[in-house]
């Protein structure tokens, strides 16, 4: 064999090695399934332990909306992260924005069942409005979730009660009209939650707003901002 050829398979060899690799850790930081190639410090965790068999059965629908249902939902880890949040601060108000098939309302509605509030989360797809709508039911949390079919931009215009957490997850280039429409209604000491917060894929007007007001207190990790309404 030439060299030239040679050179030509190993360089070819290389690169499919490293983008195989590359792709595999960039699965492997998001996984779609609980335990499935958990990188960093989430290798430290383990699946949730349900409570209870209230617990275990809303688990079980999470499982099968990722196997049978899965539509741009957010990862585990970040749901179970959302419910840390809304259980830990007690939260009694959630507006969410993007349901998809329901799983990180799910996650949500796991943490409100216990302190006894609710969630508002809006969807414009009508199917994943009917799909999510029956994994509310199925998860037992119809009387939790008030699911909003329709265009958020202009349905949380009706919103008038004060909220703890408002998450957003649909349209990037629109977080910063949820922002400016519904930061009013956030409580001094409620959250900002937003996904797909990455450098490519965050808009810059939203980032500016949420990082340079004195009001507000933002970090980003793993995809996450986190912006604090200051008391
Ligand atoms: C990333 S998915 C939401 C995933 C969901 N939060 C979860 O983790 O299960 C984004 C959703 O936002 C919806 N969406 C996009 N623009 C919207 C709008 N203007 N109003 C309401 N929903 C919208 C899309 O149809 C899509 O289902």
């Amino acid at each position: 064999m030439k060299n030239a050829a040679r050179t030509t398979i190993v360089v070819s060899t290389v690169i499919i090695v490293i983008s195989a690799i590359l792709f595999s850790n960039a699965l492997g930081q998001r996984p779609s399934r609980p335990g499935a190639g958990r990188q960093g410090d989430s290798q430290l965790e383990k699946p949730t332990v349900p409570k209870d068999d209230n617990e275990k059965k809303i688990l079980g629908v999470l499982e099968n909306i990722l196997r049978n249902q899965s539509y741009r939902n957010v990862p585990p880890q970040d749901g179970r992260f959302l419910r840390i949040m809304a259980e830990s601060m007690n939260a009694k108000n959630v507006v969410e924005i993007g349901t998809s098939t329901g799983y990180s309302g799910i996650w949500f509605g796991m943490a409100l069942q216990k302190t006894g509030g609710k969630l508002t989360t809006y969807e414009i797809d009508a199917q994943r409005a009917a799909t999510a709508r029956a994994n509310f039911k199925k998860a037992g949390m119809a009387g939790v979730i008030t699911l909003v079919e329709g265009d958020a931009h202009e349905e949380v215009k009706k919103l008038k009660d004060s909220i703890d957490i408002l998450f957003l997850d649909a349209d990037k280039e629109g977080y910063i009209d949820y922002l400016n429409k519904l930061l009013p209604l956030v409580r001094p000491g409620g959250l900002v939650i937003a996904h797909n917060i990455n450098p490519g894929m965050a808009d810059p007007k939203y980032m500016e707003a949420i990082t340079t007001n004195p009001s507000l207190e933002t970090i980003v990790r793993s995809g996450i901002s986190v912006t604090l309404k200051k008391r």
